[in-house]
């Protein structure tokens, strides 16, 4: 579905995502005065997201290609474990983090419904895979990785919020909603097609 520009772009910003975490985990004195009192006020569970998050979406950019799935479906079925576990981790950690994220109840409730969606489509993308349903199994995991791919997103939001001089405070409760619903959106989007193809002179 990905051609390789759009997947080595993905595998890029899940990359740097990833760094950028694993920054924050192994050299606390780099840390942003945000992320060290996360870390003094609930350690175990951000260190456990950030660890989780960064695997899950490093792992994830490789299940999401085609080409790889098709070539070597025993690493596809080993990662794909690596990742569910992952994701267990990291959005469990998540849940208990949106219960005191910055901003509110309007944040709280955005993290926290995220958290609870990321780790049921990860469930039934595993469920389904169990029970052989390849179709269901992608459409699921898609829903998975798009919701994994807010850690990206909302990196691009805070950044560009901040660009047009938006007050933090403000922006950030509903950036804690558009980093994932716009992508979920898009997911349900391109699954809908496949689904429906569009008649021939719709085609561009
Ligand atoms: C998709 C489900 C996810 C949910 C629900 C979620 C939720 C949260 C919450 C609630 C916080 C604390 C924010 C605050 O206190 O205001 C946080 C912080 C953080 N999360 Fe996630 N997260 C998710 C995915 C990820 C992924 C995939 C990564 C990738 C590594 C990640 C990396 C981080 C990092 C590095 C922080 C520290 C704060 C910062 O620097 O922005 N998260 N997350």
């Amino acid at each position: 579905m990905l051609n390789k520009v759009s997947w080595s772009l993905l595998l890029l910003s899940a990359l740097l995502v990833a760094a950028y975490a694993f920054t924050n985990l192994a050299l606390p004195g780099l840390r942003q005065p945000f992320v060290a009192e996360l870390f003094q006020k609930t350690p175990w569970a951000i260190g456990l997201h950030m660890l989780g998050g960064l695997v899950a979406i490093v792992t994830g950019a490789f299940q999401v290609n085609a080409r790889l799935r098709a070539r070597r479906i025993e690493l596809h079925r080993l990662l794909g474990r690596v990742y569910v576990i992952a994701v267990l981790v990291g959005g469990v950690a998540g849940l208990v983090l949106s219960f005191s994220s910055f901003g509110g109840p309007v944040t709280h409730a955005g993290f926290g419904l995220m958290a609870v969606l990321w780790l049921v489509s990860t469930g039934m993308a595993y469920h389904r895979i169990r029970q052989r349903d390849v179709a269901a199994h992608r459409a699921w995991m898609l829903r998975s990785y798009a919701l994994t791919l807010a850690a990206v997103t909302l990196r691009i939001y805070l950044g560009l919020s901040q660009v047009v001089g938006m007050d933090f405070a403000a922006a950030y409760p509903a950036i804690a909603w558009l980093c994932w619903v716009p992508n979920l959106i898009l997911v349900e989007w391109v699954l809908l097609r496949r689904v429906l193809p569009l008649p021939n002179h719709a085609r561009g």
